[in-house]
């Protein structure tokens, strides 16, 4: 089939790539220019472990091509996925003017039967929106399907997650649009779950926000953990082998963060207000998330006393581990505070420190671990990338200046750490 895929970002990268790989045609547009030349040049613009390798065997095999031309990628193709931003607005509100900009170039161009795909996460009527904004653009008689097809890819894991989903929800709104849905996805052996547009809408904020309760409740008991000498990780261990819970989504940290939960979830919460419903769990979820990162600016204080003056050295500064993706990273507000206070930060994290100097000023960026360690009062780990869970402790313990570290991660056993003269705080554990 062919395809046009519109917006080159995470996911319009990823699902583009992707659906080339299953053997479509596939079209990538985006309207940065710089971000298409680096893509035409095999330069990747984000790090997602197996993309680079997947494009460019889909490039070389003439599968998949990188343009900034809306109108050439629609032209030829009979399905056009919309994977543009919805970002929030300041209130938490998507702001879906992108999708409807997106909508409304696709109606001008369309010249036969087209299925308009929405692969943005969107509040629910938003397909009806697009249907809306391509009738009116679009004055011919030509007939076309909105479907929505929410994606659930993680950075980080994104191809595996693309290739071999748990399932693929297709929302439409009639048989013709389906068979071609199903068509698209025909060489994926994934369960496939046919609904109407408005539930498969609903579906993905339902388990962005679901997911984000099971992190925030973790995340709570984390807390009552620590006020009474329990751990955290046997709790998770204990409630996750009951296949009702699930063992994933348990890990007790420093809250979610990302691009997608905490957008999401505000989202999900207006849509709810607006529909005159108050989702007041969520809000609650919202509440535990922002207080895992105040107590653990107070689990610092509690060790280094006063920040003013400490040198804190940073293991970590992406959102989460393999991916450079810096939105909404909880060192964002942790390093944010630190420095308010008056701490003298360095850093490191393997591939997220060129997005982060676009956002933290006044920080040393170190090399490695060992780097960041060398002098300072305390090292705090952000993130739990792979290589920081073998690092050469000792040699670490040498360096600081204080053999002190702060685990947002809980990434080593306490007894041991504590064994070799560390004084060592995690989250939720003794
Ligand atoms: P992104 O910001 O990385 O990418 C969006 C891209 O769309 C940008 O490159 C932008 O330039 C482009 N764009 C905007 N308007 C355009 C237009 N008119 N024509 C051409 N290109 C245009 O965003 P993302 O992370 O890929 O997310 C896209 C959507 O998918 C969001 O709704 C998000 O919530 C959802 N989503 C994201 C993820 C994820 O892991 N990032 C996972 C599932 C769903
Ligand atoms: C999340 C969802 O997992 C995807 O299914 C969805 O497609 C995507 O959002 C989206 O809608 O954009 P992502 O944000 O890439 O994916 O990453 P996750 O692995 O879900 O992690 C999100 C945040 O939760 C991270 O900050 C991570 O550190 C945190 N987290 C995750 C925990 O604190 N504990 C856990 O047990 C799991």
């Amino acid at each position: 089939m062919k395809i046009a895929v519109i917006g080159a970002g995470y996911v319009g990268l990823v699902s583009g790539t992707c659906l080339s790989e299953l053997g479509h045609t596939v079209n990538c547009v985006d309207q940065v220019k710089e971000k298409i030349n680096k893509l035409k040049k095999g330069i990747i613009p984000i790090y997602e472990p197996g993309l680079e390798d997947l494009i460019k065997k889909n490039v070389k095999k003439g599968r998949l091509i990188f343009s900034t031309n809306t109108k050439e990628a629609v032209k030829g193709a009979s399905v056009v996925f919309i994977c543009v931003n919805t970002p929030p607005k300041p209130g938490g509100e998507a702001d879906l003017t992108y999708v409807e900009a997106v909508a409304g170039e696709i109606a001008k161009i369309m010249s036969g039967y087209l299925v308009i795909v929405d692969k943005s996460t969107v509040p629910v009527g938003t397909g009806e929106w697009i249907r809306r904004t391509i009738k009116n653009y679009h004055r011919k008689n030509i007939d076309f399907d909105v479907v929505s097809n929410p994606e659930f890819l993680r950075e980080g894991s994104a191809i595996n997650d693309f290739l071999k989903p748990d399932r693929v929800v297709i929302g439409v709104e009639s048989k013709r649009a389906e068979a071609v849905m199903l068509e698209v996805y025909r060489k994926l052996k994934a369960r496939v779950i046919v609904t109407d547009v408005k539930s498969a809408e609903i579906i993905k904020h339902a388990c962005n926000s679901f997911l984000a309760t099971k992190i925030s409740y973790i995340n709570a008991i984390a807390n009552i953990c620590e006020l009474t000498g329990a751990d955290v990780s046997e709790v998770a261990r204990g409630m996750g082998l009951d296949e009702r819970i699930g063992k994933k989504f348990l890990k007790a940290g420093l809250g979610f963060g990302g691009s997608c939960f905490p957008k999401d979830l505000s989202a999900f919460i207006t849509i709810s207000d607006n529909l005159g419903y108050d989702f007041s769990l969520l809000k609650e979820v919202q509440k535990i998330n922002r207080l895992q990162r105040e107590l653990f600016i107070k689990k610092i204080k509690e060790i280094v006393w006063n920040i003013k003056g400490k040198s804190i050295g940073v293991l970590g500064l992406a959102f989460k581990p393999d991916t450079d993706d810096m939105r909404n990273a909880p060192s964002i507000d942790i390093i944010g505070q630190l420095q308010k206070e008056g701490a003298l930060v360095k850093a490191y994290d393997p591939v997220a420190m060129e997005k982060a100097k676009e956002i933290f000023k006044g920080i040393k960026y170190c090399k490695n671990p060992y780097e960041t360690a060398r002098g300072c009062d305390a090292l705090i780990i952000l993130t739990e990338w792979e290589e920081f869970k073998s690092l050469d402790l000792k040699r670490i313990k040498k360096l600081l200046k204080i053999p002190v570290i702060i685990d947002g991660r809980n990434m080593y056993e306490p007894e041991k750490v504590r064994k070799m003269g560390f004084t060592y705080k995690s989250i939720g554990r003794k």
